[in-house]
């Protein structure tokens, strides 16, 4: 378990100090993926280092299994990054070295016996698939497989803990779905506990099971991923929800929709129940669905749906309150 207690961060700038993390507490579970998500300079990266300690906080304290790491240096503070891999968006591998030495160098370090070494590498390297670039150099390879190499580098010492910066935003779309199903399988076949930063919540949906919400430094909203894509709280996290259901409409809709347009998102079972013929029924409204969709996250079903109700003011009414009684959440966007 790793438990970040008031954690705050400050840079001296020329001109003034910049709190880059202030007063962050977080707690995360033994085997957990735990998602930091944020716009750009929200302090998702310094918060990460932490971890590891390549930040020292300057306020609060990191406690790993109930252990305050933050004043460790020297080989106490070797020891615990030994158990800590950390994964980087521009991979940070080492040029000169081939894909072998660059995942056997944290070995190295460590000064593990050269068998045990050429072993590991071997089965770390076919549990990447990337054994067939074993003597390849970094610059013969393309993004996804030197984020590859760098997996497989940041789980040479059998670390507990995976730290993930970003580590498929440099790169296309589908190596960045490749990417995230590694993680998820190496997750499910090593149960580590991992981290991962991202700045799109559709990342933070295919593979963490719990996020924070970085804003300024600040954790605005953290919880269950499922939870959160449901019923966002903080005006960030709704936009950042928004973005990723990717449920916008069309201009000439918003424009032209007579009644109240509506985005209501079912939670569950809920999502079979047959919700919209009975507001019909009920309150004699007219209900067409603009928009909708069915997201799984963490296998749960998660509807959402954009609704034109039309009819009398009170039926129109009566439907949106009904609906908030029968949905996770309703959201009156017009109307
Ligand atoms: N070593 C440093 N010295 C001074 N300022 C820093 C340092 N590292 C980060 N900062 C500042 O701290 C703030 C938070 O930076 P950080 O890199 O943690 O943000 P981030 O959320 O990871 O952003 P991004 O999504 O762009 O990676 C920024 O204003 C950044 O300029
Ligand atoms: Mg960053």
């Amino acid at each position: 378990m790793v438990t970040i207690d008031n954690v705050s961060v400050e840079f001296h700038g020329t001109q003034r100090l910049l709190r880059a993390v202030n007063g962050v507490s977080l707690s995360i579970r033994e085997g957990d993926v735990f998602g930091i998500v944020g716009t750009s300079g929200a302090g998702k990266s310094t918060l990460l280092r932490t971890i590891n300690l390549l930040q020292k906080p300057t306020f609060g304290r990191v406690v790993i299994d109930s252990v305050d790491i933050t004043c460790y240096s020297g080989i106490d503070l070797r020891r615990v990054r030994q158990k800590i891999g950390m994964i980087f968006q521009q991979f940070n591998l080492i040029h000169t070295k081939t894909v072998f030495d660059n995942v056997a160098f944290p070995m190295r370090i460590a000064g593990k016996p050269q068998t045990e070494i050429a072993k590991r590498v071997l089965y770390l390297l076919e549990l990447v698939g990337l054994l067939d670039k074993i003597y390849a150099y970094p610059s013969k390879l393309s993004g996804g497989q030197k984020q590859r190499v760098g997996i497989a580098r940041a789980l040479a010492n059998d670390p507990r803990i995976l730290l993930c910066d970003e580590p498929a935003s440099a790169l296309d779309l589908e190596t960045t779905n490749a990417i995230l199903d590694l993680l998820k399988g190496i997750h499910r076949k090593l149960g580590i506990t991992m981290l991962l930063i991202s700045h799109e919540m559709s990342v933070i949906k295919k593979v963490c099971t719990r996020v924070a919400v970085m804003s300024e430094g600040v954790v605005v909203e953290e919880g269950n991923v499922y939870n959160i894509f449901a019923s966002p709280q903080h005006s960030l996290t709704q936009s950042l929800v928004a973005h990723s259901l990717d449920l916008e409409l069309p201009e000439r809709v918003l424009g032209s929709a007579k009644g109240a347009l509506v985005k209501a998102v079912y939670k569950g079972i809920k999502a079979e129940e047959p919700v919209l013929s009975d507001a019909i029924r009920e309150f004699g409204v007219g209900i067409n669905v603009l928009h909708g969709k069915i997201e799984y996250i963490n296998d749960q079903p998660l509807g959402v749906l954009i609704l034109n109700i039309t009819g009398n003011e009170q039926g129109v009414g009566q439907t949106i309150e009904y609906l908030r009684t029968r949905t996770a959440s309703v959201e009156v966007i017009h109307g």
